[in-house]
């Protein structure tokens, strides 16, 4: 995890250039129609300030993405590049999702099998839909304690490439949600022993490799794409992010431009760029000093977390547990099962309460998510605060009271691409009429959200049953049109 630290790391050529045509005063004959913010609506300046608009500036700009190359935009995406040790970075203004579907049209160029970890983002669903390619779904290690999903195991991959013949790369997500990290060296290892490139959906992981005791990050363990939420965790603008492309060279640097290129508009803002730019620098710079700083207040919130009665965290100790190898600590994951009421109930009394707003809340786990840098202490003492009020007026559960969701059935089998049930003549029918049909639609219960249906499965009696003692037992569901299941989307005639 080496942080380049070369003088350069301490510049920002985009923002830098963006700054310096809004300084001019230019004659804007170009977009966007607010010209800079005179033409914007008065509300709208007083929300997002004067300089934001000066700065919004469009692509195809002389001296900030065209002109003599490098240009400004290009060098900006070089230091990234060195920054996160890649062998080139793209910067996205669509998010991780961008990236995630950028990915999978990549990948498509090399053939249409890829084996996919199951619990990937709807984005990864995405990409199948809009590729085409026939996935291999494998299934992460479940926490059956706590009812939620970690990542893939190296063993796991092994079996699911062996039986994927023709299949063009591995694809997984690490870290989770809730912080838990895969041993991504040796997925790595296995992948590339079937000389397949392994996809990382590290959309949770940017900071990873500027921090000291974190795991390891998905680049420096031999990753060949790398998608990150830049936002997420270290401080860029929502919807900006970036893709990695690592030194493998089992994937084609122009095939993956060109997906790049194909789900981008072609009028990105430049205030998402900006922002990857100064994040950047920030993260290259400062990166370790402000996670250490961010880490301590975490570890102190959690320890005292710990001692209110009823409440427990997610923290090292579960290094070791299936499909976990390490755990990012900037990630505040609380397990709620020792009180009487649930993580949704505890988020619902959080917000009306004391107006605090959590990433992620499950049935036995909630999660807050705490930044780069920022306000760490006073963020997780205001958080530690709320808890002990809300947990102390809650109060314990009673002795085996806590709710066990019994493990999901097999998922059915793969009859349709998602691509082709997600194009193919559909229709709604009555849940109870879907046994044997072939979903145009993802079913997700949560715990621990991992999709029971993905578009092109048949519909089986048991996930059907399953799906509804889920809901009974208080859970949810995601992806449905209809969440309680009274209907389901198929694919007509088949
Ligand atoms: C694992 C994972 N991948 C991708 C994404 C998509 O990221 P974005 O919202 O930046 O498009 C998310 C969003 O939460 C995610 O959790």
């Amino acid at each position: 995890m080496s942080i380049a630290r070369t003088p350069s790391q301490r510049e920002t050529p985009y923002l830098d250039a963006i700054r310096d045509y809004a300084a001019r005063s230019p004659a804007r004959l170009h977009i966007p129609g607010h010209k800079g913010g005179p033409g914007a609506d008065p509300a709208l300046v007083r929300v997002i300030g004067a300089d934001a608009l000066s700065h919004d500036i469009p692509a195809l700009t002389w001296g900030i993405d065209i002109g003599s190359s490098p240009t400004p935009f290009e060098r900006a995406q070089q230091l990234a590049a060195e920054a996160w040790g890649a062998r080139r970075t793209w910067f996205l203004v669509n998010g991780a999702s961008q990236g995630n579907i950028a990915a999978g049209m990549a990948l498509a160029h090399r053939g249409d099998r890829v084996v996919l970890q199951r619990n990937g983002h709807s984005s990864t669903i995405d990409a199948l839909v809009l590729s085409g390619m026939r996935p291999t779904f494998v299934a992460p290690e479940i926490d059956e304690e706590l009812g939620i999903a970690h990542c893939l195991i190296p063993e796991t991959l092994d079996r699911a490439l062996a039986r994927t013949p023709g299949a063009v790369g591995a694809w997984i997500v690490s870290p989770t949600y809730f912080g838990a990290a895969a041993d991504v060296r040796a997925l790595a290892e296995v992948a590339h022993a079937h000389g397949v490139p392994l996809i990382v959906d590290e959309a949770w992981g940017a900071h990873l490799h500027f921090g000291d005791e974190l795991p390891e990050d998905a680049l420096s363990a031999g990753a060949d794409l790398v998608i990150s939420s830049t936002h997420k965790i270290v401080g860029s603008l929502t919807q900006s992010a970036m893709l990695h492309l690592g030194g493998g060279g089992l994937l084609d640097e122009d095939v993956v431009d060109r997906t790049v290129t194909l789900t981008e508009s072609t009028s990105p803002n430049s205030l998402l760029f900006a922002s990857l730019d100064a994040a950047r620098r920030l993260a290259a710079t400062e990166g370790r000093e402000l996670i250490a700083e961010t880490t301590r207040a975490v570890d102190r919130a959690r320890a005292e977390i710990r001692a209110i009665p009823g409440l427990d965290v997610l923290d090292e100790r579960f290094i070791g547990r299936g499909g976990v190898a390490g755990y990012d600590p900037l990630r505040l994951a609380v397990d709620v099962r020792g009180l009487a009421i649930d993580g949704y109930e505890l988020a619902r009394r959080l917000r009306e309460r004391a107006d605090i707003h959590l990433e992620l809340a499950g049935q036995n786990v909630v999660v807050g998510v705490f930044g780069m840098g920022g306000v760490a202490t006073p963020l997780a003492e205001r958080f530690v605060e709320a808890l002990r009020a809300v947990a102390g007026e809650a109060g314990a559960a009673e002795p085996g009271s806590s709710v066990r969701f019994a493990p999901a059935p097999p998922w059915g089998e793969l009859v349709l691409t998602p691509r082709e049930a997600f194009l193919g003549a559909q229709e709604v029918v009555a849940a109870d009429e879907a046994v044997g049909r072939v979903a145009a639609e993802s079913l997700a219960t949560y715990p621990p959200g991992i999709p029971n249906v993905l578009p092109g499965e048949r519909l089986t009696a048991e996930t059907l049953a399953y799906i509804r003692g889920t809901l009974e037992l208080g859970g949810s569901l995601r992806g449905a049109s209809d969440r309680l299941l009274s209907t389901i989307r198929v694919v007509s005639g088949a």
